[in-house]
């Protein structure tokens, strides 16, 4: 059989990447961050979307190099059709329509949220592969959402955040605490000095799948400045318990979550995708369930977490497969469900 080569795009909010994988197997995965959000604490629309002008040729020629193809290997090209900021997705849009043209080849769009969850289907040596039904916690910067995954492209909602996504809770915390954007990561690395237990947030109240974390937010802000009027050192002083603290009640949240969704359906097969899975407790955690719950986790590896192209064309594989492919009038959505 001959081999299926995919290129795979990316541009849904900041970050431009491209990868080339053959079958399900991953050649290269090349990510251009965008360092000019940084100093404006958030993500800028407008900056987003001329970054990714600027990097997406040479992110898409570093791709085909490093992956040693050329672009007439190809079989076809898988691009982001959303959800995203509608700037950002329409480059990767327009660069994927008109290379596919180019080229000649079937053009595959791909929705970013499946694609999270199917970058469990990357085959490399140590890969455990799901199988089918699964419950998987796909949780980002701008999405938590609890889903069943019935195949490859049936996949259904059984819980969703009613507000902020749980990226945005760790973000937020950081930035209340002084620490760069984003700042899932630093809450991460400050949480591994520090005791769990110092402070205590409340937990929302919300339907038994489901999310709420502005309260948590607003919760850990008052707590901040009560505790600053008192001592003006508080957060320095005691950073580390503060993290530790905040990524602890974040992620019992989210494990109770994954409990009531065990209970629900029975499932215990237990996948978690997204940029927050990266996320070393929650790693832990799952690692855990498996002795403590008898649950069989998939843990994505760490390069497959945040945004990236791989899950794109990885995507456009299997939908390649399936025939399943784009009419030339496709255009970017901002809002899609799974
Ligand atoms: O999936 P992703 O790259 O982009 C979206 O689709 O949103 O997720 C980015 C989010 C950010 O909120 C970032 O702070 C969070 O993932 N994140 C983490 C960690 N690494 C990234 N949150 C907690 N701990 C981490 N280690
Ligand atoms: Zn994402």
């Amino acid at each position: 059989k001959k081999p299926v080569y995919i290129l795979g795009i990316e541009s849904s909010c900041d970050d431009t990447s491209a990868s080339v994988i053959c079958d399900a197997k991953v050649l290269s995965n090349v990510v251009a961050n965008q360092e000019v959000h940084s100093k404006y604490g958030g993500v800028v629309p407008e900056l987003a979307s001329r970054a990714h002008q600027q990097n997406i040729v040479p992110v898409v020629q570093q791709a085909l190099e490093q992956a040693n193809v050329t672009k007439e290997q190809l079989a076809g090209i898988a691009f982001t059709k959303g959800p995203g900021l509608m700037g950002s997705l329409l480059v990767g849009t327009s660069f994927a329509k008109s290379l596919a043209l180019g080229l000649q080849i079937p053009l595959l769009d791909v929705n970013h949220m499946q694609a999270h969850i199917l970058a469990h289907f990357i085959k490399d040596d140590e890969s455990k592969i799901p199988t089918f039904p699964f419950i998987c916690l796909t949780i980002s910067g701008g999405h938590t959402q609890i889903v069943k995954v019935i195949n490859h492209f049936e996949m259904e909602i059984l819980g969703e955040t009613i507000d902020d996504a749980v990226g945005e809770a760790f973000d937020k915390s950081a930035k209340i605490l002084g620490l760069p954007y984003p700042g899932g990561p630093f809450i991460d690395k400050y949480a591994k000095l520090g005791n769990p237990k110092a402070y205590k947030f409340t937990k929302p109240k919300v339907g038994d799948l489901d999310f709420s974390f502005s309260g948590l937010k607003t919760g850990i802000l008052y707590f901040i400045q009560k505790q600053q009027r008192i001592n003006p050192n508080f957060v320095e002083e005691n950073l580390n318990d503060i993290c530790a603290s905040i990524q602890f009640t974040i992620i019992e949240i989210l494990m109770n979550k994954l409990k009531n969704a065990v209970k629900k359906t029975g499932i215990k097969q237990i996948a978690i995708a997204g940029g927050v899975s990266a996320n070393s407790e929650i790693r832990n955690r799952l690692q855990l369930a498996e002795k403590h719950f008898g649950w069989k986790t998939y843990i994505p590896k760490f390069e497959y977490t945040t945004d990236n192209a791989a899950m794109i064309a990885i995507t456009g594989y299997l939908k390649f497969l399936n025939n399943d492919f784009a009419n030339a009038d496709v255009t970017a959505k901002a809002r899609l469900k799974v």
